[in-house]
């Protein structure tokens, strides 16, 4: 028997998993580890928790293994930045992709690179997200701790070094630094020179079905693995989720729901939006981009919501409590920018609100607007990606979120389109075992890889009637953020002053 591993560094945990060659699950593992927010708005985590997560989680499905493993494929969450010194330690916790305290360094990547030419070259105006301006502001708030830097790796690609000593990156997730020339798939010279960036500070680039490396003895002996299966480059969490989705060609597309909500569409041309609303990365398919839309507290929104005030309910339970509200929430609508937004508003300033709440709202009220609220959200994404042109016909749905029915008929009546579910739920991770049974040889092609292992198990048809309910909540949903703008951006000067 044969097998592949697909492992996904979230921003909640870490899951690996084992498939057969044919993509049943045989073990899957999953560790968590905590989001530290030292300011509201910033976002760390430690990248020694990612590595003992994957430690965990490989030990306990290697056991499971009864043959060959040929492949390991990792996948994550993009744009974090880790930083290593000449003895390879890791230099401060990793500056990650919902952190919003680089404003002032996407101004000044803007100024020195012009806004055009940092479009043309890298596909997306400079957003506080990437990793580009996460490095600027360590230049800048932190001199001591670039100077001492000698490698900068992305979550995914901090793995990798630990497993094979080799320092790599993906196209997908390269494209997510802002120092990519995405049209070419190679390190931009032009951004790494105007901004100060050395190149020999950043990893090399494959193409994500390539082989980066093979498993040490000592990550072996750590992770219950044989030394020497060959680590695919994979791909950031997003154009692995593709993957796993089977969404590799023109017209398909798929939407998530993890911690962020993505919408994302293949496109076998590389195309962007003037106004930076939606990114525009390489994917996984060599010679292929993506354009994609991001709700940055998506799933994040819920858990936050459980978390703090529904500790003792499980999520299929707040599922249940939710079905007996009606569309709307009784007249209550969430915005959900806990963390700020990127789509369709590039605002880091935003925040979360409840708009309409009375007397007679529970708790069950509230969870079902901040459903309904990220889902409006995700249209808004979709909304988008139609505007740019791009056919987003085939819809898959995956992430967390997606398990529960509820949230998944909501999702095909706001989007009033029908929506696949998958047969696997792994999205991200069976991605990246496709892209390591492509790099193994059990593949020919990516595609080839989707067609054997993706399969749909069935279609969510949308409710018209519904549609129309929602629709009437999503108008005054969008007039929402133009009114508050200018309020969002006092109340974070007011921190700001407190700061100084
Ligand atoms: C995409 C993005 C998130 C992360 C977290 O641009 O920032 O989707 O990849 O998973």
């Amino acid at each position: 028997m044969k097998y592949l591993i697909g492992i996904d560094i979230g921003t909640s945990g870490t899951k690996s998993v084992l498939f057969d060659t044919e993509g049943n699950t045989v073990a899957s593992a999953t560790a968590d580890y905590p989001l530290y927010q030292p300011e509201n708005g910033w976002a760390e985590q430690n990248p020694q928790d990612w590595w003992k997560a994957v430690c965990s989680t490989l030990s306990e499905i290697s056991k499971k293994a009864c043959g060959e493993i040929c492949g390991i494929g990792l996948s994550g969450q993009m744009h974090g930045l880790v930083m290593l010194d000449e003895n390879n330690e890791v230099i401060r916790d990793a500056i990650i992709w919902c952190d919003g305290r680089t404003t002032e360094e996407c101004n000044e990547i803007e100024s020195i690179i012009g806004h055009d030419r940092l479009l043309e070259i890298t596909g997306n105006p400079a957003l506080e997200g990437f990793t580009a301006s996460k490095i600027m502001w360590v230049k800048k708030h932190e001199p001591e701790n670039f100077r001492r830097c000698r490698h900068i790796l992305l979550p995914k690609d901090y793995i990798r070094y630990m497993l094979t000593g080799v320092y790599a990156t993906d196209v997908s997730d390269a494209s997510g630094m802002q120092l990519l020339d995405v049209g070419k798939r190679c390190w931009s010279g032009e951004v790494l020179n105007k901004l100060g960036i050395k190149q020999d500070l950043l990893a090399k680039v494959y193409e994500s079905p390539e082989v980066t490396g093979y498993i040490t003895e000592t990550a072996a002996n750590l992770c219950v693995l044989k030394e020497g299966i060959p680590v695919a480059a994979g791909a950031g969490d997003n154009a692995a989720a593709a993957i796993g989705t089977g969404v590799c060609e023109n017209g398909k597309a798929f939407t998530t729901i993890g911690t962020s909500g993505v919408v994302f569409a293949h496109t076998d041309e590389m195309i962007f939006d003037p106004k930076g609303r939606i990114h525009t990365f390489c994917c996984a398919v060599p010679g292929a981009w993506h354009v994609m839309g991001v709700t940055q507290a998506a799933g994040l929104s819920l858990s936050w919501f459980k978390n703090q005030f529904a500790k003792d309910l499980p999520y299929n339970e707040i599922d249940r409590l939710c079905e007996k509200i009606p569309i709307g929430s009784d007249n209550l609508i969430y915005l959900p920018y806990l963390m700020g937004e990127r789509t369709p508003v590039l605002d880091t300033n935003a925040r979360g609100v409840f708009f309409g709440l009375s007397a007679m709202h529970t708790r069950a009220h509230m969870a079902r607007a901040i459903m309904e609220g990220v889902s409006y959200s995700l249209k808004n994404c979709l909304d988008v990606l139609d505007e740019s042109g791009v056919a987003a016909t085939d819809m898959a749905l995956c992430g967390g979120g997606a398990k529960g029915s509820f949230w998944r008929s909501m999702i095909a009546d706001i989007f009033n389109m029908p929506i696949k579910i998958m047969q696997s739920e792994e999205g991200p991770a069976l991605g990246a075992a496709i892209l390591a049974g492509c790099a193994s040889g059990i593949f020919k092609n990516v595609p080839e890889g989707c067609e054997k292992l993706v399969k749909a198990k069935h279609e969510q048809q949308p409710n018209k009637t519904n549609h129309a309910e929602y629709e009437k909540y999503y108008e005054i949903y969008n007039s929402l953020y133009p009114s508050l703008k200018s309020n969002f951006s006092m109340l974070a000067d007011l921190a700001n002053k407190r700061k100084d």
